[in-house]
């Protein structure tokens, strides 16, 4: 019988921990074995994750669920945050350091953004609502509203032209001092919300590494995270000294689109290579 540690970090509900006990035990069990799993579920706020781990083909394969209610930078800090490993230890990390995430609005200049002449043609306030909507105007089609994600200076935005006037007013109540223009004369200047990773969301309380934390405590770290690209997961290993790492970008692989997601572990640790991705370093 092999055990099998899940470390889910902002777990949340536990869904995706519970789901990966649901699958994994499936599979070892139509091969003959029968896996053992132990879950730790770290969370601000946990979302009550007994009652997927209750359910039966779950609970069949689940020999423990301890749910720890704190901030994972605070938990990570504690000499020993886990007990030791009684067999293959992997931490989740999912959806979850781009919570931390760095949110702006910004004002730009149409020159700024590249892809808007292809939608907006010569004058990109033909998107707006109030030349569209009305009556004897062109309609809902000739809105620039999309769940695509697009570069901007140094982060991501949604391709949402048609609400610049929208976050124009979110961006107004942040810098009073730029609101001289009245609000329904549109300048041209397109307002669009950015995010981008946040450094420190990989940093522990004394400012060490939360990777290189997660590393002494666990074989494989699996991360999925909207924000956190290759050159950021780099950076932060690099100034971290984690020259015993290998990273794979699994996100191709995963056909996933809008997330990254990554497996890091122990360079010594050969079956982390056979992984599908690419190989970061
Ligand atoms: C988007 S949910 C992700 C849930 C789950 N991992 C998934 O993929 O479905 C992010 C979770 O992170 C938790 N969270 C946010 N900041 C946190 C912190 N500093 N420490 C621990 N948990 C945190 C939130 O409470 C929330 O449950």
């Amino acid at each position: 019988m092999a055990t099998v540690e899940l470390i889910d970090l902002g777990a949340g509900s536990g869904v995706l921990a519970a789901g990966v006990c649901r699958e994994l035990g499936g599979f070892f069990a139509g091969q003959n074995t029968r896996p053992t799993f132990r879950v730790w579920a770290l969370d601000l706020w946990p979302m009550g994750p007994k009652r997927f781990f209750a359910q039966r083909d779950v609970r069949r394969f689940t020999d423990s669920l301890t749910i720890i209610k704190a901030d994972y930078r605070d938990w990570l800090s504690a000499d020993e945050p886990f007990p030791p490993a009684r067999g293959l230890r992997v931490a989740l990390a999912s959806r979850f350091f781009n919570n931390l995430s760095d949110f702006q609005i910004d004002s730009l200049s149409p020159a700024q953004i590249p892809w808007l002449r292809d939608f907006a043609g010569s004058d990109w306030k033909n998107c707006l609502p109030s030349r569209c909507l009305g009556r004897g105007q062109p309609g809902a089609s000739a809105l620039l509203i999309s769940n695509s994600r697009a570069w901007i200076g140094g982060g991501r935005t949604f391709k949402q032209v048609s609400l610049s006037q929208y976050y124009r007013g979110l961006y107004t109540l942040m810098h009073p001092q730029d609101a001289d223009e009245p609000l329904d004369t549109p300048a041209d200047r397109v307002f669009l919300p950015r995010r981008r990773f946040r450094r420190s969301a990989l940093r522990n309380r004394d400012g060490g590494s939360i990777i290189e934390r997660l590393n002494d405590w666990c074989d494989l770290i699996v991360v999925q995270d909207a924000d956190l690209r290759p050159s950021d997961l780099r950076a932060h290993c690099d100034r971290a000294g984690l020259s015993g790492l290998v990273a794979i970008d699994m996100t191709k692989q995963l056909g996933l689109r809008g997330h990254y997601c990554y497996a890091l572990g122990d360079s010594r640790d050969d079956a982390l290579k056979s992984l599908d991705g690419q190989r970061l370093w």
